[in-house]
């Protein structure tokens, strides 16, 4: 059976330089890019991917142009009005991950109308993250451990792995296996630093609105194909019984 990843992770890129190429304003282009973000959410729930978590807006992206961001800002709030009932009817699990307090108001609201509304939705969990960064992440977790040592209710030598991924943004979500990025950069650019320690990195040179089902099959080959040691041998992992970690913990010992 084809390996298939239960989480995977995509940075959009590319829509302003595809408004460019087409002559349009970028709006356009972002608008653009709703139907590869559609197709996404639908491809993955429809093969049975466990989780998927899109990169829509990152902390750093508050210092573009103010009109691209409101521009923005009105279409994540047009298109969950439009795609909520959609998603909830497909079983979708929708959260967002990031500093929400930064979002307009009325998107604030719609965040947790949405949360609420498809909170018990047995099917594809989804994550939009909005003001997002990587980097946030994991200090807004540390912050909060650090309360929780200063109030006495942990010790520092408490604070272990789990327990530092349980105050991040996507506790209780699997570590990210595969992480998609179009538009031709070859980065992470701040998403999911903790999460994606192990991911298999897919590159595509398409810009975000051409990316389609043949180029999401092509990542999805890519990584049935990777031999995933999580810092063991190759002879580790064809005999298990070798392992000095028999319970083969990924992501604990090295490359
Ligand atoms: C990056 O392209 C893309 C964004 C900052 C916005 C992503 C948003 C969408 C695809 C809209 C739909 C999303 C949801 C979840 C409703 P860029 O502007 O950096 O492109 P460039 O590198 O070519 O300038």
């Amino acid at each position: 059976m084809t390996q298939l990843p239960r989480h995977v992770a995509i940075i959009m890129d590319g829509n302003g330089r595809w408004a460019q190429s087409q002559g349009v304003p970028r709006a356009a282009g972002h608008r653009a890019g709703l139907k590869p973000t559609r197709m996404s959410i639908q491809e993955c729930a429809r093969r049975g991917i466990e989780a998927l978590t899109l990169f829509a807006f990152s902390s750093e992206n508050w210092n573009r142009p103010a009109d691209e961001v409101s521009s923005l800002m009105n279409l994540f709030v047009d298109s969950l009005d439009r795609e909520i009932d959609e998603l909830h009817a497909s079983r979708v699990r929708v959260r967002f991950i990031g500093d929400r307090k930064q979002l307009a108001v009325r998107l604030q609201t719609r965040i947790a109308a949405a949360e609420q509304r498809t909170g018990d939705n047995d099917g594809l969990r989804l994550q939009i993250a909005m003001s997002y960064g990587g980097r946030w992440d994991i200090v807004q977790a540390a912050q909060e451990l650090a309360r929780q040592c200063s109030s006495g209710s942990i010790r520092p030598a408490d604070i272990d792995e789990a327990r530092f991924a349980a105050h991040m943004q996507l506790a209780g979500v699997p570590e990210v296996d595969l992480m998609i990025r179009t538009g031709g950069e070859q980065r992470i650019s701040n998403f999911l630093l903790w999460h994606a320690a192990y991911a298999e990195l897919y590159f595509s040179a398409m810009l975000w609105p051409q990316f389609d089902v043949a180029e999401l099959e092509a990542a999805l080959s890519f990584f049935a194909g990777r031999e995933r040691r999580f810092g063991l041998t190759q002879a580790q992992l064809s005999d298990p019984a070798g392992r000095s970690d028999p319970a083969g913990q990924p992501g604990r010992a090295g490359q």
